[in-house]
């Protein structure tokens, strides 16, 4: 059963990384925290908030005791990079303490900002992760085989290059890639390769790939 709050805790997306791509409200709502939860990374966008601040890395689980503990007499913000409602720590959230205990404010996906790259449209794509998951492969292989195009998100183990390997055991050759690192940041780099290069790439940094049916 989930657990009550006093407070609700407020879910906030952040966006890809760029600060201007976070929403006012995403603002307005980081600025009635108390206890701000999120990675070094996301932190360290807010650097004027008064709010105590909490490293949100490993300690996923212990820390939504804590959470449901400070919520009785603080507001608690968590901020999440992307869209929340999109492979992100909500679920757990939501899980724990259910959805009339949370507000989500949403935020721009990386995923969006891989198909605005890319001039593709996205409402017919399938979606997949291998971030933090190589048992997500399965599932990928899955959506490649059911889907013209599928997005997916990476780590720094489960690699575009990975994913090309990963692609190619399973039979799967005959595919465009686009790789979309670090997208909105100084050091954003979106570009399209076939399944045999996209084995030798290396990594750099934050990625979605596409994997697109060749025309
Ligand atoms: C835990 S998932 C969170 C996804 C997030 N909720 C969203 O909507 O984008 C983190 C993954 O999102 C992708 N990602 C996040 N920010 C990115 C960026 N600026 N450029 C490229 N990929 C990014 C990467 O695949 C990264 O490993």
């Amino acid at each position: 059963m989930a657990e009550e709050l006093r407070n609700s805790v407020i879910i906030v997306g952040c966006g890809p990384g760029l600060k201007s791509y976070i929403t006012p409200k995403a603002l307005y709502n980081i600025k009635k925290a108390d206890i701000l939860v999120g990675s070094r990374r996301l932190l360290k966008l807010f650097p004027d908030t008064t709010a105590k601040r909490i490293i949100l890395e490993k300690n996923y689980k212990q820390l939504l005791k804590k959470i449901a503990s400070w919520s009785f007499t603080r507001q608690v913000v968590v901020l999440v990079s992307g869209d929340p409602c999109f492979f992100s720590y909500t679920k757990l959230i939501v899980k724990k303490f259910g959805r009339e205990s949370c507000i989500i404010i949403p935020g721009l996906s990386s995923i969006q900002l891989a198909f605005a790259a890319i001039g593709e449209s996205w409402e017919d794509a399938g979606f997949a992760s291998v971030h933090g998951r190589s048992s997500g492969y399965k599932e990928l292989i899955k959506k490649v085989k059911d889907y013209d195009k599928v997005a997916v998100l990476t780590d720094k183990v489960n690699t575009p290059a990975r994913i090309a390997g990963k692609l190619a055991e399973a039979g799967i050759r005959k595919r465009q890639m686009f790789i979309c690192e670090n997208l909105s940041l100084p050091n954003e780099s979106v570009h399209e390769t076939d399944i045999q290069s996209a084995m030798k790439l290396e990594a750099n940094g934050s990625s979605v790939v596409i994997i697109k049916k060749n025309e």
